[in-house]
This record gives C-alpha cells, structure tokens and sequence, in this order.
C-alpha cells in the first residue's frame, strides 16, 4: 500500500480512538461499564452488575429492610474477628474484614456474637459465588448498599480485591456480646483499633436495627422507633427510663425498654450511660450531621480491618447516592419528658428537644422479610 495513505489510514483511526476515549471518559480517565455506567478502573464494573443484582433480588427492589439491616450487621461482624493483641504474640490474629464469615460459616455462626446471622450470611452466599467475587469484598459491598437504601444514611466508602483466602476468627471472644459489659466492649474494641467515641459512632448502626433472635416472641423488635431510618433518635431513645420488660424478661441481654415494641440490647443502654461514651453519645442526638461523617469513617476503618489498602482498588463509585434523611434532629416520644431522660454526661447540659405530640404510640415492628 502507498505510505501515503497508510499514513492517512493511521491518524483516521488515531482519531476515532482518541474520539471513543473521549466519550468515555468526560473528565478523567474513566471506564465504560453496562448500562453506560462509569468507574475509575475495570476492576470496578463488575460490582454494577453485582449492584443491579443484590439490589433487585436481595434486598427486594431497593429496601431499608431485614436484608439491608443484616447486611450492615454482616460487614461488622466479619471484620471484628482481629487482633492487635494476639498479632503482637505472634499468633494468627483473624484476617478481618476477609470474608471468613462466609467462608468458614460453620465455626463462626456458632460464636454468641453471632446470634441471627445465619439466615443473610445463606442468602448472600449465592450472589457472591454467581458474580464471582470474593467474599470479603461481597460482604462490605452488599453493606454499603444496603444502608444506601435507608434514608438519612452516609454513603460509605467501597474498596475492592480483597483476597478470597480466609481461616475462621481465631477465638468466639473476639465478637462483641450484647451481655458484655462496657468494660469488655470497649477492651475488646481497643484490641482491634477502636476508641470509646469510635464504638459511640459505630453504634449509630443500630438506629436501623431490630432483634430477632434474643427475644423470638417478639421477632422484628426495633432497636429505636425509627428502623428505617438512619437518624439519631436511636441515641436519645436508649437514654429514656426502661420501664418494661418488651417481650420475655428473660431473653438473653433484654433490658427494659421505654417504648411499647421497641427492644433495648443491654449493652446499649450501658455504652449510652458510661462514663467513657456518655458524651459522644449524648451529642449525637442534635448532631444527625457529625453522627454520619464519624460513622462512614469509622466504617470505613471496619472494612479495611486487616487489609492493605494499597492493594485494593477504590470502587466507591458504585455505591447508590443516600436518600435524603427525612427529620433533621431527634424529638422525644410522645408521653416522654426530660425527665424520662437519663443523662449522664457531665461535661454538657442535656439539649433542649422538641415532643411528639399525642398519646404514647406502639412502636411497630421493623420491616420483616418478604414472605
Ligand atoms: C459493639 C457491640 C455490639 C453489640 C453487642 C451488638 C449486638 C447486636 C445484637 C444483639 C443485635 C440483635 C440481633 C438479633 O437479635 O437479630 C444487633 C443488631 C444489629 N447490629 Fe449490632 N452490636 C454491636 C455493634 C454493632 C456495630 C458496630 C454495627 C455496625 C455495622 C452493628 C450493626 C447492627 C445492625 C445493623 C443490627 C440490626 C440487624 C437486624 O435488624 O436484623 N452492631 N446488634
Ligand atoms: C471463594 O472461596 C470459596 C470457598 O471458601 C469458593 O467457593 C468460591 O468459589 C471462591 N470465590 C472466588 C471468586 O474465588
């Protein structure tokens, strides 16, 4: 051929290509994904798929519901098994956020801590093998999407590549207990990088919580009026007097609760009164805004919870935008005052709230799973 028009063949289809870069990529380099959905690197594109998935047949079509909770529980759970302390020995410390859980299902759903696991740990299994991703990364996936359904949530950073590769949490001990005391709760929590304040921040999860297993009489109990929202409310309703016993008093880890319907894990009503937590605690009730920042960072260090994250790669692009929270600051309950409050913090008065108004009200229980 001539080698002129080689060389014009050559810049023609320079051109188209630098032309296709360019449409894929508006700003920086960016990779086309389905449905004309972007992400920084092709290892990302995958989890669109994985979205679209998890989202339309495990959470049922984009709810705050059971799975969505449970999920969120998971991407704890699976992390927690770590050590600092037993690494510093020179023993296997757990491989954290590493998707032991799943893999190694068997010995991890027998630990105390992780009573009610059982069920989503069975029905996320099968997307993560289908879409063959590995579990660790499933697990803090289907989390951050699934809180992403809830209003008021933070969006929570997504980071991809874990290995596959996992052996079961070296010790049941390393999985927080709701009939701990706030001294093992936080001891066991420092063990694995956390302050007081950063378990007062984690604990925002429960805002979007219910029982089911402690107490099976009163299955789908909330964990604060509110179950699908993500909002501060969790914190000032687990200050408020217990009054009654829910369901069987003698549930494991039951305490009384201010609320007809609502459950309060012990170990909550203790972290709401130590003296360590009291505070941070306290200030989370008018602060929905700082409430969410620390949780997303904190969570973020769970999800990175015995990982390099310069071997992973930022997928967070993927993880849906939040939905809107629908009440800015906490009101106390109808039929609550101030003095129904117990109050422990020192350093600052208690805010001011305003009541919902009318009669006490049940407190209906959390979305169950669709039968
Ligand atoms: C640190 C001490 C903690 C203890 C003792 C604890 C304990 C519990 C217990 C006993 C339940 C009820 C489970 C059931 O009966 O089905 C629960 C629910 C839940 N926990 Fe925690 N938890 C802790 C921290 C966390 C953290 C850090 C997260 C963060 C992701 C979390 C997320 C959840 C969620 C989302 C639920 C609701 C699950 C549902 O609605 O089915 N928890 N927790
Ligand atoms: C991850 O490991 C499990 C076994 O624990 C295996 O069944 C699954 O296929 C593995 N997934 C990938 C993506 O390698």
């Amino acid at each position: 051929m001539n080698p002129l028009i080689l060389t014009l063949l050559h810049s023609f289809f320079l051109l188209l290509s630098s032309q296709h870069a360019a449409l894929a990529a508006p700003n920086t380099r960016l990779v086309r994904c389905s449905k004309d959905r972007f992400a920084r690197d092709d290892a990302c594109c995958v989890w669109y798929d994985v979205l679209d998935d998890v989202q339309e047949n495990l959470f049922d079509r984009g709810k705050c519901g059971a799975e969505a909770r449970e999920s969120l529980r998971i991407m704890f759970h699976d992390a927690i098994g770590y050590s600092e302390s037993a690494i510093k020995a020179g023993k296997f410390g757990g491989g954290g956020a590493d998707g032991s859980m799943m893999a190694h299902a068997d010995v991890e759903l027998e630990f105390k801590g992780n009573i009610g696991m059982d069920e989503i740990i069975n029905e996320q299994r099968p997307f993560a093998l289908k879409h063959h991703v590995p579990f660790g990364d499933f697990i803090q996936f289907a989390g951050a999407v699934g809180l992403s359904n809830c209003h008021g949530a933070p969006r929570l950073q997504f980071l991809a590549g874990r290995s596959n590769h996992s052996r079961p949490a070296p010790d049941e001990g390393l999985i927080p207990a709701p009939f701990h005391t706030a001294d093992q709760i936080f001891a066991r929590m420092k063990d694995a990088g956390f302050s007081p304040e950063e378990v007062v921040a984690l604990s925002a999860a429960h805002s979007v919580g219910a029982q089911h297993q402690l107490d099976p009489s009163i299955n789908n109990a909330p964990l604060d009026s509110t179950p699908e929202e993500f909002d501060s409310q969790f914190f000032l309703e687990t200050l408020l007097e217990g009054t009654h016993y829910p369901g069987d008093s003698s549930a494991l880890a039951e305490d009384k609760s201010p609320l007809r319907g609502q459950f309060r894990i012990h170990s909550d009503g203790l972290l709401a009164r130590d003296h360590r937590s009291a505070c941070e605690w306290q200030s989370f009730i008018t602060d929905q805004d700082g409430m969410n920042r620390k949780f997303a960072r904190v969570m973020a260090k769970v999800s990175l919870l015995g990982q390099d994250p310069s071997k992973l790669v930022d997928c967070s692009e993927v993880i849906p935008d939040v939905r809107p929270a629908r009440r800015q600051r906490a009101v106390l309950p109808a039929g609550k005052t101030r003095k129904d409050v117990e109050a422990n913090c020192v350093e600052s008065s208690f805010p001011s709230l305003n009541t919902q108004p009318g009669p006490p009200t049940f407190i209906r229980p959390a979305p169950s799973r669709p039968t």
